[in-house]
Order: C-alpha cells, then sequence, then structure tokens
C-alpha cells in the first residue's frame, strides 16, 4: 500500500512535514505581545505545534474529533477538546489571530438531508472565530475552491498557492492564506469569488502553472496579530473522562461522584431467548445494562454509550499516488467501566 493507502488506514491525513517547514517560515508572529492560534481539526497537535514552535507568548488551542489523537495532542498544544468541532463545541468569536484549517476532504450532511462539502461547513463554522487582520490558513484540494470560493471572498483578501510540486500529487491541494477584514464590497467580493471558481476549474498543470507555490513565495508573508481580546469561552458540550478524572481527584471529591456515578437501580434482564452480539451491543450502549457490579473483589460501575469517530470507508490511489479518500462518520457502541476504588477507566469497543 502507498503512502495515500496507509495515511487512510491510520484514519486522518496530517500536513506533510515539508509543507509544516515552509509554512513555519512565512509567519511571523509578535515576539512581545504573541497571539492565540487555533486548529479545529488538530489530529495529534503536530502541525499546530510546529508552527507555534519556539516563539514566546504563543497560545495553541485545538480541536479534534478522534479520542486517542486529542489525547496525543494534549502533550504538544495548550488546550485541546475532544469532540465534533461542528457541533460539539463552543467557541468565542473575534478571538484568534491565526486559523489554521485542514479539514477532512469529505462530504457531510447538513440542513437535514442537503449534502454540503465538509471544508465548507468548518470554513464557514470557524471564520468568526478570527478576529479582524487575524489570518487563515487553509489546506484544501485546489477544486474545491469552488465550494469555498463565496466565504473566502466575502470576508477575506485571498493568496492561493500551490503545495510544492512532490507533495501536490496525493490529494491536489493549495494553501490559501486569508487575512480577515470587514465585508467585501459586493462588485470586489464577485470578481475574487469568480477568480477563485475559475482555480477551481482548472486542469491540475494548469492550476499549478497558473499559481505560485509555497516555496516561491517571498520569507515573511503573513503577520498574525496580537490577541485584542480575552477568550471567555472554549470548551466542549461533553465531558471527558481522561480529563475529568485527574481534576476530580486533585479536588478531592472523588468519593462523592464515584457514588453519584452508582446506579441506584440495576435492571433485571431475563431474555426469553440468547442474546445475539448485536442486541447486547445496543443494550449496552443504550444503558439499559448500567450497574454496579463486583467482579474478581472490585466494584465496578458499567455505562454504554455511543461513541462517535471516523472511518475510511473508500481509498482511491493509481500507482503514482494520486486518488482520494472517502470518510464517514462512524458510531460505535461502547462499554465504559470505572474501578470504584482506583477511579481507573477501561473501555471496550
Ligand atoms: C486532515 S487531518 C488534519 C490534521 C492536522 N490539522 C494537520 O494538518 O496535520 C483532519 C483531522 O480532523 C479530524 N476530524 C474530522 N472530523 C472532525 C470533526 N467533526 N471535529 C473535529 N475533528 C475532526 C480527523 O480525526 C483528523 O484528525
Amino acid at each position: 500500500m502507498a503512502r495515500l493507502g496507509s495515511q487512510a488506514k491510520a484514519g486522518f491525513y496530517p500536513t506533510p512535514d515539508s509543507v509544516c517547514e515552509l509554512l513555519k517560515a512565512k509567519i511571523i508572529f509578535d515576539l512581545e505581545k504573541g497571539a492565540r492560534l487555533l486548529d479545529p481539526c488538530c489530529g495529534e497537535g503536530k502541525t499546530l505545534s510546529r508552527l507555534a514552535g519556539g516563539v514566546p507568548n504563543l497560545t495553541t488551542y485545538g480541536i479534534e474529533l478522534d479520542h486517542q489523537r486529542a489525547h496525543e495532542a494534549r502533550s504538544r498544544l495548550d488546550k485541546v477538546l475532544w469532540g465534533d468541532s461542528l457541533s460539539e463545541v463552543m467557541v468565542s468569536p473575534g478571538s484568534f489571530g491565526l486559523l489554521y484549517l485542514n479539514p477532512p476532504y469529505d462530504t457531510g450532511v447538513s440542513d437535514g438531508a442537503k449534502s454540503q462539502r465538509l471544508e465548507v461547513q468548518f470554513l464557514r463554522r470557524y471564520l468568526g472565530t478570527l478576529q479582524q487582520g487575524g489570518y487563515l490558513v487553509l489546506v484544501i484540494p485546489y477544486y474545491i475552491l469552488k465550494h469555498c470560493a463565496k466565504p473566502l471572498a466575502r470576508y477575506f483578501k485571498v493568496q492561493v498557492l500551490g503545495f510544492p510540486e512532490d507533495e501536490f500529487q496525493a490529494f491536489r491541494q493549495c494553501i490559501v492564506f486569508g487575512r480577515k477584514k470587514l465585508l467585501a464590497p459586493k462588485e470586489e467580493a464577485e470578481q475574487t469569488q469568480t477568480h477563485l471558481e475559475e482555480l477551481a476549474g482548472m486542469e491540475p498543470d494548469e492550476f499549478m502553472n497558473e499559481v505560485e507555490t509555497l516555496e516561491c513565495i517571498a520569507p515573511v508573508s503573513i503577520t498574525v496579530p496580537p490577541p485584542a481580546k480575552p477568550l471567555t469561552t472554549f470548551r466542549a458540550k461533553n465531558i471527558d473522562p481522561l480529563e475529568a478524572i485527574p481534576l476530580v481527584r486533585k479536588a478531592g471529591i472523588l468519593k462523592n461522584v464515584l457514588a453519584e456515578l452508582t446506579p441506584k437501580k440495576n435492571n433485571v434482564i431475563r431474555p426469553l431467548t440468547s442474546v445475539k452480539k448485536g442486541q447486547m451491543a445496543l443494550m449496552l450502549a443504550g444503558g439499559y445494562m448500567n450497574k454496579a457490579i463486583e467482579k474478581n473483589g472490585r466494584q465496578l460501575v458499567v455505562k454504554g454509550v455511543m461513541d462517535k469517530s471516523e472511518k475510511v470507508i473508500n481509498v482511491r490511489e493509481n500507482d503514482s499516488g494520486e486518488g482520494s479518500i472517502t470518510t464517514r462518520d462512524q458510531y460505535i457502541p461502547t462499554i465504559k467501566i470505572i474501578d470504584m476504588q482506583t477511579a481507573e477507566l477501561i473501555m471496550v469497543q
């Protein structure tokens, strides 16, 4: 399996190292006042931490859907939320100097049955979190520019760059640097929109001839502004147990919390025929079998939930590594077990 396929297996496709290095060389920060940086699809947090690396007074914020990746990102970024950044988090508007957005390249369902590219859903949801004069760094396949053209043209002064030639082949990505501004006049916005749509409609070679590539632009290209106001809200609607347990311990209220978590009443289940695995999983996830039990001398509380994650359903790739990855959200019946003596959390999926 070549590069594209193996990356898809891991479930995400981070920004290539060479692109991170080039980006780092193009972005400058106010060394005294610093800046706030946000990546709403932060993966393991490597890209944002590299962009911020070695610069004083920067604060890095990430959001990630995959629990394991969110956990890993916490070792690299200052604050990481675990959850769906489109629907499960709350972030103050106008609070970030830099928004790094390398979203899943896929179609998602929004507004009932109407489907819309995820790239534009993330862009629309997060453009409001940037302060005036703040910078968007958007990484998307260039042909997706047609879906993003309208919001980009209305709210940003944009510059489109191609990925370095050897990295371009895999996903045909471009980078959009966008400086946030007040709403553009209608005529100017329409002209920019048309230009972006034209770029999106080009053949890959034509596109690469038309735009500059990242390595060719001047060394100092974007200057990220320092925070203009305090960040009042950055939180997830769901509680992440990996974060909550140490906090509860520290606060000295572990005993009370565990007592509160213990179900008051255990359901007694007497199926008439033997229960199939699928039925058992649904009953567990639906909470019907939540209970306190004793096993090998350990007091355990069992709770079933549906966990959401991303599944790769299709990888198309030719010999030169070109192609696409299609992913879908999936809901996994999960059993969470808390050991009442140690507050250890065990998860079974
Ligand atoms: C293309 S990777 C980008 C990783 C990192 N930002 C980078 O550029 O190296 C996209 C990441 O977004 C995550 N993701 C997908 N849908 C998400 C959602 N609804 N909310 C938060 N994260 C999501 C995936 O799990 C994956 O780690």
